[in-house]
């Protein structure tokens, strides 16, 4: 199973802090928010990931993340030269994917919650032998502004729609979703919708029409957050505030993924602490080599 991680667009509802800088390399409360999708990649067991950027953005995730083998990694990065819908990633990533099952994650959103990381493998190797493609529905009070999934009382999914006036319930489609190697020639193959994007929920149709599309729900108690707009990012930070600062574990610190996956061992654990050693999160990194992954 391959990873994209798409962290494109032009951030222009975050003005004027997305000015200079990408929305995904703001900082979400103590890390830059392209943290947290990395780090749900990385929970379900993903170690080659492609990250997609701006042009003028890519050589900042190349100097923030590297080539990924300080945390076990092995990143690869692609330019978007026009932002033109979600589902470019296929096509801008079809030579990275190569035969491989891939999952896609948006670099704006975040994912908590007891369990997740163990969902998430089930999925991934699910996708990855049995093949078809998997969503992830999560009950929200304004669905208008997502992907809609319809389901019907066997479970399955009956419709899928992009932000509807009217939407037909209330699960919004997260930005995680997880396909077999079809997605690379059905995402070619898309026609421009009406906004003039290739649209995600354009392929998880086919994918329904192809009778191959599964939905997972995200159980009340998982925490998915967007970060589209400033109160969005806001209420996203004071929620990583409130649990970091009662439990004192990190949400979404991809050092700290990689350690307890067994990416990495204790001692590199230690040395990426190092040059961090002067911030709290130098000293949590510390902390948690210390500990049994
Ligand atoms: C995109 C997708 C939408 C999905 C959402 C999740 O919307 O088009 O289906 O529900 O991500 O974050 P956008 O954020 O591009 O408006």
């Amino acid at each position: 199973m391959k990873g994209i991680l798409l962290a494109g667009g032009s951030g222009t509802r975050l003005a004027p802090m997305t000015q200079v800088v990408s929305k995904q390399l703001l900082p979400l409360y103590d890390k830059p928010l392209v943290y947290y999708p990395l780090s749900t990649l990385m929970l379900a067991g993903i170690r080659e990931i492609l990250v997609i950027a701006t042009p003028r953005d890519l050589p900042l995730f190349q100097a923030l993340l590297g080539d990924g083998s300080g945390w076990g990694l092995r990143l690869d990065y692609v330019a978007q030269a026009k932002p033109e819908g979600l589902a470019q990633a296929f096509v801008l990533g079809r030579d990275f994917v190569g035969r491989d099952a891939v999952t896609l994650a948006l670099g704006d959103n975040l994912f908590f919650g007891a369990g997740f990381g163990g969902q998430l493998r089930q999925v991934a190797a699910r996708v990855a032998t049995s093949g078809g493609a998997t969503i992830f529905g999560y009950r929200v009070r304004d669905p208008e502004r997502y992907g809609v999934a319809e389901v019907g009382p066997d479970g399955r999914v009956r419709s899928i729609e992009e932000k509807p006036a009217r939407p037909k319930s209330s699960l919004a489609v997260t930005g995680l979703y997880c396909y077999d190697n079809r997605v690379l020639d059905i995402a070619r193959d898309l026609k421009k919708s009406a906004r003039g994007e290739y649209e995600i929920t354009d392929v998880n149709a086919a994918y329904l029409a192809l009778g191959a599309l599964h939905l997972e729900t995200l159980q009340r108690g998982m925490a998915w957050l967007d970060t589209g707009t400033v109160a969005a990012l806001q209420d996203a930070a004071r929620f990583v505030e409130a649990i970091e600062s009662r439990q004192g574990m990190k949400i979404g610190c991809p050092e700290e993924v990689a350690y307890r996956m067994g990416f990495i061992d204790a001692a590199q654990l230690q040395r990426l602490a190092e040059p961090l050693a002067t911030s709290e999160y130098g000293a949590y990194l510390r902390r948690v080599a210390a500990e049994a992954p």
